[in-house]
């Protein structure tokens, strides 16, 4: 089922998410639905917090940058209780964008590598498992959703002010994109 992604501005996406439970009954279907979601709106990751649930979920498929990034052509991953234990190596400035924040791309500088637990959607976990370059950047704006954090607060303070309009037309919901979005109730103030 496609799910509604929420929009800049609306609360969900400021949240930590909780911890995953094993026998959570409900997390075969959430994370299929979160799939459907992610690609029905042409994205190459989708984090919980834009479905409007606090959780330690997201999801991940790169392949749309194998041309570019060969390393991407499988990377078909499910993330669950996610913990970014470090990140080293020289930081790389990528434009990035995201489902919740449409029409708008920043460059944002994150380190090349990382180490991350997390346990995939067989509950098989994974220790310290190393990630570099392109694949890390998924990973690490989908963790940043996981823990209330958006690309655009990683931005410079003056490039925020040059898209504040901009994401003040996304949470009110004046930017239409081809995906159903859930919008804020009250327009917030930055
Ligand atoms: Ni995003």
């Amino acid at each position: 089922m496609m799910l509604p992604i929420t929009a800049y501005g609306h609360p969900t996406l400021r949240k930590k998410g909780s911890e995953i439970e094993k026998n959570n009954q409900e997390l075969q279907q959430l994370i299929s639905d979160m799939f459907e979601t992610m690609y029905e709106s042409h994205g190459v990751g989708l984090a919980a917090q834009q479905i409007n649930k606090t959780l330690l979920l997201f999801v991940i498929d790169a392949s749309p940058f194998a041309e570019e990034f060969p390393e991407t052509k499988d990377f078909k991953k499910v993330f669950i209780n996610a913990e970014i234990i470090r990140q080293e190596g020289k930081e790389w400035e990528f434009e990035e964008g995201c489902l919740s924040i449409p029409g708008i791309n920043e460059f944002v500088n994150r380190k090349s590598i990382i180490y991350i637990n997390y346990y995939d959607e067989d509950w098989v976990f994974h220790e310290e498992e190393k990630f570099e370059g392109i694949l890390a950047r998924i990973i690490q704006h989908e963790y940043d959703h996981t823990q209330g954090i958006l690309f655009t607060d990683r931005i410079p303070a003056f490039k925020k002010v040059l898209i504040k309009r901009k994401l003040n037309d996304i949470s009110s919901g004046k930017t239409k994109p081809a995906y159903k979005m859930i919008y804020p109730r009250k327009k917030v103030k930055k």
